[in-house]
């Protein structure tokens, strides 16, 4: 990757007296203006509007495909969380015409060719039915990078995260062929307990990682599981333990 942040290259070496400052502060909250100069120095805001890429966020799950090997031609997806669409993005152009793509948030997303998306909370009861006639067939992989609004209550924020990637979970097992890969944002210390254990029973690994394109300062990661067991390969599984 050529521009990781702090880097000293032409991207990601931004020198503090060369950053852009927001030079209006009216309307605008202190939270507000920080994320807004963030965003105005982040060399991977910059480098996905040259690419064309709709989100920063796309970087993410390319250099995540980069080290897992994840993306592949004639894959089906889902995609949760999906606005405004850099990780469909970078997924379409790996599966291509044989593959299929479905996404989902609470926010509209703009068309994209070879990507089908819902405007529905993922939590509504009707949200799994959708997406599974949308998909026509069992999935290979469940992403999600569904993140609510943050409260600033740490605790409470970390409760709302890992619900979504429970729920995700659930979902996936419901979803995925035998051999199909989960993955999902959580926080740091956040993937411990129930469903860690659970994936680690159902997929044969499971591990964190932490791509470069999330901010350091994030206590933002993902969670990778791959090698689904299926329905009966997680019988054996339990059998396993007794
Ligand atoms: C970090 S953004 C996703 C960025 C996306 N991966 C991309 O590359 O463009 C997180 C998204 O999760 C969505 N989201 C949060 N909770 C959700 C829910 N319950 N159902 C559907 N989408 C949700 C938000 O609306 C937001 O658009």
């Amino acid at each position: 990757m050529s521009d990781r942040r702090g880097g000293s290259n032409s991207t990601g070496g931004v020198r503090a007296d060369l950053k852009q400052r927001v030079k209006t502060a009216r309307g605008r909250t202190v939270s507000q203006k920080r994320w807004l100069e963030r965003q105005l120095n982040d060399p991977y805001v910059a480098r996905a509007k040259r690419e064309g890429y709709r989100s920063r966020a796309a970087y993410k799950l390319i250099e995540i495909d980069e080290r897992c090997k994840l993306l592949k031609p004639g894959q089906r997806i889902v995609d949760l969380g999906a606005a405004p669409g850099g990780w469909s993005q970078v997924a379409a152009r790996t599966v291509g015409p044989e593959g299929r793509i479905v996404g989902i948030d609470l926010l509209e997303i703009e068309p994209m060719a070879g990507v089908e998306f819902i405007t529905l909370d993922f939590l509504d009861p009707a949200a799994p039915a959708r997406l599974t006639e949308m998909l026509g067939g069992p999935a290979d992989l469940v992403m999600s990078d569904m993140a609510a609004n943050a409260t600033g209550h740490k605790k409470t924020d970390h409760l709302r995260i890992i619900g979504l990637a429970e729920t995700a979970a659930e979902f996936a097992r419901e979803v995925l062929a035998p051999g199909g890969a989960y993955l999902a944002k959580v926080l740091q210390g956040g993937t411990e307990g129930a469903l860690l254990t659970d994936l680690k029973r159902d997929f044969a690994t499971v591990r964190h990682i932490k791509p470069p394109a999330s901010r350091a300062d994030s206590s933002e990661l993902y969670v990778l599981a791959t090698g689904y067991r299926g329905p009966a390969g997680r019988a054996v599984a339990e059998s396993d333990e007794d």
